[in-house]
């Protein structure tokens, strides 16, 4: 069995409020095992340039109430190349590292994978963290919870002013390839309709439902668009709808990367501190390529190549039906 004796932690891709908590739990818990642990600051962009840093239990003191990561974070392009992958290699050679826990989403993983086959003497261990919940092995993913949180605080406000107004929004949340958070928050804020970016949205079904509400007597109408929805971006789709839905005004917010950011959620302090916790015993245990993720309330291990393979968010078809029972 492999020994390690050494690791690193890093954040990699879009912040997500947990990845905080999870850093913590990862040092803390290989401090305990007598194990050193080395920060990487800059997601793969810090293995490349080096820059990393010696962490102790003092290190991670007072951040598990902080949103975003302390290592910081990027989007690494020349990690996708052979000669970066290979800088990164010997960078983390150098330092007598055989061990590197890396918290992300689908990106980022297939970054770790793609290194660990090119160098399988570095052990991996993924932490699936992005607000998008849409890896395959965790029922939630890290930061998933406070973000849709933070878009519900917002739309609960925008229906206050709808409401005033007798007033159509369409609002755009998160979600390139995932309307996760588009369909809890519509659950959650009552929204009139839901579009994601898993199923095609009929205009004229749209209109016909926005019709019967006003028939129904609804006084303002939420529409929430997943930023990866196929109908031409929210702008555009409120246009089209403007032109037939003469009965209320409307207008369009776009929430943005404030869904990113905020303190995590007691939800996502505890998965961060599970999966950081057991990402690094299951390293002790000689397991690499593989990520921690949360079923049932249980640690569950699920190789890298699964994660990625079956990774998206698979659209709860009972919820949306729901969803729309319940807003008629
Ligand atoms: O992957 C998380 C996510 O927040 C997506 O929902 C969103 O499309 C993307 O990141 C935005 O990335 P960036 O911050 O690089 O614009």
């Amino acid at each position: 069995m492999r020994k390690i004796t050494k690791i690193a932690v890093l954040t990699s891709g879009g912040d997500a409020p947990g990845m905080n908590p999870c850093i913590r739990a990862v040092v803390r818990t290989a401090i305990y095992n007598k194990l050193e642990v080395v920060g990487i600051r800059q997601g793969y962009q810090g293995l490349i340039d080096n820059n990393m840093y010696e962490m102790n239990t003092r290190s991670v003191s007072n951040i598990l109430n902080l949103g975003g990561t302390i290592l910081k974070t990027a989007r690494c392009l020349p990690f996708r190349t052979d000669e970066g992958m290979e800088t990164a290699y010997n960078n983390i050679k150098a330092q007598g590292i055989d061990g590197i826990v890396v918290i992300g989403g689908d990106g980022t993983f297939t970054g770790a994978l793609r290194f660990s086959q090119r160098f399988p003497d570095i052990a991996v261990m993924g932490v699936p963290g992005t607000i998008d919940n849409d890896l395959y092995g965790s029922t939630y993913t890290l930061g998933f919870d406070t973000a849709t949180n933070t878009v519900i605080e917002a739309i609960d406000k925008i229906r206050d002013t709808a409401d005033a107004h007798d007033r159509l929004f369409f609002i755009e949340v998160m979600g390139r390839d995932s309307g996760a958070i588009a369909l809890r928050a519509g659950i959650s804020c009552g929204a009139e309709a839901i579009l994601l970016p898993e199923r095609a949205t009929a205009i004229d079904d749209l209109i016909e439902s926005l019709k019967a509400g006003q028939f129904n007597k609804k006084s303002s109408s939420i529409v929430i668009v997943a930023e990866g929805d196929k109908s031409g971006g929210v702008y555009d789709l409120a246009e089209r709808v403007r032109g037939q839905v003469k009965f209320y005004d409307i207008k369009v917010t776009i929430l943005g990367h404030l869904q990113r950011g905020g303190s995590p959620s007691a939800f996502d302090r505890i998965l961060g501190s599970r999966l950081g916790f057991a990402a690094v015993n299951a390293l002790i245990a000689g397991k690499s390529q593989m990520m921690v993720g949360l079923e049932a309330n249980h640690i569950k291990l699920t190789t890298l190549e699964e994660a990625l393979t079956q990774h998206q968010f698979k659209l709860e078809d009972d919820l949306m039906q729901m969803s729309e029972i319940l807003s008629i």
